[in-house]
């Protein structure tokens, strides 16, 4: 990663150098450098199987990783999920289900306890930062605050994904990776939801993004990393990389379908 990706360090958060990931004699994830900036929409794309969830894996703690992890310079790379998460880095989960029998809000609530016992007593402690204040900031960041006491299933599908981003918000959240959230969406709904992604990074947050829904990452990323077989091949912007050669012919197979890459999905061709 170059120096000018970002205009000071201070705007960075996330940043991973060398991370690998073995799996028996499979190479999951092999020597990733990713950065995130603060306020930055990055893009991790890829064919199935090509390592995107097992890096997401990597950077929360939830796989055994070598190589380096850090969020606004403080290494992480040796502490546990919990710690990851109070530093401020919080994922959802590909195929990640709300409980349909509680509303928006206790969905939220439970990403609360989540969290952890130690960090609600202190909170608590300091008289600080109530849950339900996490909350309400958290749905307000997705703007769901007029349907936090609707059940799920009395929701738009559009803003069921959203109430998952939002349980990853909730706290002090500065990193957010997201595993296939908008899968399913149709074009429409795919469309405001990266509007919504787009406002919560122009609060600051760093959004890490997978999803096969190309028109979505091209839209709404500012800058792509596309893994292949555990390997970043290419990297930059949406336009550039989609000019890649390397991703042409690792993915795109032929200048048809190229120029056609934004309307498909790539999870179809893979
Ligand atoms: N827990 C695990 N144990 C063993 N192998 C695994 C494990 N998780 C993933 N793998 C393997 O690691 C590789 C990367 O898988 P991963 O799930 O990270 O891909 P992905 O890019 O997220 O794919 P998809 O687009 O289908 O979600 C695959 O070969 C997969 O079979
Ligand atoms: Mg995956």
């Amino acid at each position: 990663m170059s120096d000018t990706t970002f205009a000071t360090t201070a705007q960075r958060l996330l940043e991973t150098r060398g991370l690998s990931v073995r799996y028996g004699g499979v190479s999951a994830n092999t020597d990733i450098d990713l950065a995130v900036g603060a306020g930055e929409i990055v893009g991790l794309i890829g064919p199935n199987g090509a390592g995107k969830t097992t890096f997401v894996d990597a950077v929360t703690g939830f796989t055994k990783s070598s190589g380096s992890v850090s969020l606004a310079g403080s290494q992480l790379e040796k502490s546990s999920p919990h710690r990851r998460r109070r530093a401020g880095m919080a994922r959802t989960w590909q195929a990640g289900e709300l409980f349909t029998d509680l509303t928006v809000a206790q969905n939220l609530a439970v990403a609360v306890q989540s969290v952890g016992l130690r960090a609600m007593f202190s909170d608590i402690v300091n008289g600080s930062k109530p849950p339900a204040d996490a909350i309400d900031r958290a749905l307000t960041l997705v703007g769901l605050t007029d349907v936090a006491d609707r059940r799920p299933g009395e929701l738009t599908l559009g803003q069921q994904k959203l109430v998952g981003v939002a349980r990853a918000l909730v706290g002090d959240t500065r990193l957010v990776l997201l595993d296939e959230p908008a899968a399913g969406l149709d074009t429409h709904e795919s469309k405001e939801f990266g509007t919504e992604l787009r406002r919560i990074a122009n609060t600051g947050i760093g959004v890490l993004l997978i999803d096969h829904d190309m028109s979505l990452v091209l839209d709404v990323c500012d800058r792509l990393y596309v893994l292949d077989f555990g390997k970043v091949i290419a990297q930059g912007p949406p336009a550039q990389i989609l000019d890649d050669p390397a991703v042409v012919a690792a993915y795109l197979g032929s200048p048809e379908v190229e120029a056609a890459a934004p309307q498909n999905d790539w999870e179809e061709q893979a």
